[in-house]
C-alpha cells in the first residue's frame, strides 16, 4: 500500500449529520494506513458508492473497502454486538474480508437490548417532546459508560464474570423499565447467551487500539460520525446525540495523543438536512424544501426516515468551523442544487448574535429566530459530469466563492454525485 499522508487528518461533519462523511473518508483512505471511528455507534449510516456498488456502514470505518488499510473501532464508540456481527457478515457476503481489516478496542462499551428498550420507552413517554433518536440505544449506552456500570468488549472474554455483570445491569434497568416506564422487562439470559457467541467473533479483533494508532502516527484518518450540531455540548441541546461529535473527541475516543491531528477537514452539504426533532433555522416547508428532499434523496441511511431540508446556514457553519479548527471543507451534494433558479444562503439570524444561546435556550425545540438570507442566481444546468473547477457554470463558481468568503476556509473539493469519482478537483487550490 502506498501511504502518502504527511499528517493525520480528522474528517468531521459540520451540520446535523449525513453530510457525506463516508464518501470523503473512503476517498481519502487511499492515502491512510489507519481509519478510526472514535465516537457514536450504529446510529451512524455512512454511504460509499464505488463502481456502482453501494455499501452502507454503521459501525465499521469507511476505509474497509481498501486493501492494506487497518480499520479501527476506537474506545469512544459504543458497540452493539448484533450490529457489528451483521455488518461484518454483510461485508463478507460481498467479498470484502472485513475481519482481516478490522480492529476493535477492548474498552468499547457495549450497546445491549436493555439500552434499546430504554431508548424506545423514553421516546414513547416523551410523546410530542421526543428527540427523534435512531432508537438504537445509543444514549442509554453512553449513560452507562459514564455511570461506570457499562459492560465493555474486554469483559466478554471472561464468561462467568460477564454473566454476573449482565445480571446486575439488567436487574437495574428492568426496575426502571417496569416500574417507571411500565413496559416489559428485558431478558438477561438471552443477552448472556448472545455475548458468549459474540466473544468468539470479537476476540481476534480486540486489542489495545491506542497502541496500534501510536505505531501509525501521521498516517491516521479519524472518521467523525453525526455532525457538529448534534454534539452533546455544542449542538442544539437537548436535541443532540449523546457523544461529542466535534474534533476533540477524536483524541479521547481513540487514545491518539493531542498532537496527532495535523488537520481537521469539514464535510458540508451544499444545503442543510436534519433527521429527528429540534431547532432548524433554515428549514423549508415549501416546494424548494421538497425539491431538495427529492433530488437529494433525503431519507436516513440508518432509519429510512425522511430528512428535513433547508438552505445552507453559514452562521451555524462558522461556529462549527471555529470549534473544530477546520481549515478546509468538502462541499457535498452540489448537484442537488442544479435545477434551482435561485439559491439562498443564511448569513445571519435576525437580531441575535450568540448562536449557542439561540440553539440551546428552548427546550421545546421550536426556534423563534429568523434567518437573514442572501440570494444567489442558480446555474440551472447539470454539473454531475464536471470534474474541473473551470468547467463549472459561472453561477456555480460564484456560489462556491461566496461560500468560501462567508466561511473563511478553503474548499478542498466539490462533490457532484454519490460515487467515489464524482468530485470536482480535489486538490487544495481549487479556486485559483
Ligand atoms: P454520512 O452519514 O455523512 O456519511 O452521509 P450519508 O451516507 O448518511 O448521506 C449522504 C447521502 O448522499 C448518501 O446517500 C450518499 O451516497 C449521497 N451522496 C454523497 N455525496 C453526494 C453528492 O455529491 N451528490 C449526490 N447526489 N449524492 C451524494
Ligand atoms: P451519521 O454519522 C443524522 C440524530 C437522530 C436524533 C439525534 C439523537 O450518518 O451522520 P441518537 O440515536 O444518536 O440518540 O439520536 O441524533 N442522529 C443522526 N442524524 N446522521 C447521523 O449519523 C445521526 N446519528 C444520530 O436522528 O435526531
Ligand atoms: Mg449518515
Amino acid at each position: 500500500m502506498v501511504t502518502s499522508m504527511s499528517k493525520s487528518i480528522a474528517v468531521i461533519g459540520l451540520q446535523w449529520g449525513d453530510e457525506g462523511k463516508g464518501k470523503i473518508v473512503d476517498l481519502l483512505s487511499s492515502q491512510a494506513a489507519v481509519v478510526v471511528r472514535f465516537q457514536g455507534g450504529h446510529n451512524a449510516g455512512h454511504t460509499l458508492v464505488v463502481d456502482g456498488v453501494k455499501t452502507v456502514l454503521h459501525l465499521i470505518p469507511s476505509g474497509i473497502l481498501r486493501e492494506g488499510v487497518v480499520n479501527v473501532i476506537g474506545n469512544g464508540v459504543v458497540v452493539s454486538p448484533d450490529a457489528l456481527s451483521s455488518e461484518i457478515e454483510m461485508l463478507e457476503n460481498k467479498g470484502i474480508p472485513a475481519r482481516s481489516r478490522l480492529k476493535v478496542s477492548t474498552e468499547c462499551p457495549l450497546v445491549l437490548s436493555c439500552h434499546v428498550s430504554l431508548d424506545h420507552a423514553r421516546e414513547q413517554k416523551a410523546g410530542g417532546a421526543k428527540i427523534g433518536t435512531t432508537g438504537r440505544g445509543i444514549g442509554p449506552a453512553y449513560e452507562d459508560k459514564v455511570a461506570r456500570r457499562a459492560i465493555r468488549i474486554g469483559d466478554v472474554f471472561d464468561t462467568r464474570s460477564c454473566n454476573e455483570k449482565v445480571e446486575q445491569l439488567y436487574d437495574y434497568h428492568n426496575f426502571v423499565l417496569t416500574k417507571y416506564y411500565a413496559v416489559k422487562p428485558v431478558d438477561a439470559t438471552a443477552a448472556q447467551a448472545a455475548l458468549v457467541q459474540f466473544a468468539d467473533l470479537v476476540q481476534p479483533l480486540a486489542c489495545d487500539t491506542a497502541e496500534l494508532l501510536h505505531d501509525h502516527a501521521g498516517q491516521i484518518l479519524f472518521e467523525g460520525a453525526q455532525g457538529s450540531l448534534l454534539d452533546v455540548d455544542f449542538g442544539t441541546y437537548p436535541f443532540v446525540t449523546s457523544s461529542n461529535t466535534t474534533a476533540g473527541a477524536a483524541i479521547t475516543g481513540s487514545g491518539a495523543n493531542l498532537f496527532e491531528i495535523g488537520e481537521v477537514i469539514g464535510v458540508v452539504k451544499a444545503y442543510t438536512t436534519r433527521v429527528g426533532a429540534g431547532p432548524f433555522p433554515t428549514e423549508l416547508n415549501d416546494q424548494d424544501g421538497q425539491s431538495l428532499a427529492q433530488r437529494g434523496q433525503e431519507f436516513g441511511s440508518t432509519t429510512g426516515r425522511p430528512r428535513r431540508c433547508g438552505w445552507l446556514d453559514a452562521k451555524a457553519l462558522r461556529r462549527a468551523i471555529q470549534i473544530n479548527g477546520v481549515t478546509k471543507i468538502y462541499l457535498m451534494k452540489f448537484d442537488v442544487l442544479d435545477n434551482f433558479k435561485e439559491i439562498k444562503i443564511c448569513v445571519d439570524y435576525e437580531g441575535d448574535s450568540n448562536i449557542q444561546s439561540t440553539f440551546s435556550s428552548n427546550p421545546s425545540g421550536i426556534l423563534s429566530v429568523k434567518p437573514v438570507y442572501e440570494s444567489l442566481p442558480g446555474w440551472e444546468s447539470d454539473t454531475t459530469s464536471v470534474r474541473s473547477y473551470s468547467d463549472l457554470p459561472t453561477e456555480a463558481q460564484q456560489y462556491v466563492e461566496r461560500l468560501r468568503e462567508l466561511l473563511g476556509v478553503e474548499i478542498a473539493g466539490i462533490s457532484v454525485g454519490a460515487s467515489r469519482d464524482a468530485m470536482v478537483n480535489s486538490h487544495q487550490s481549487l479556486i485559483p
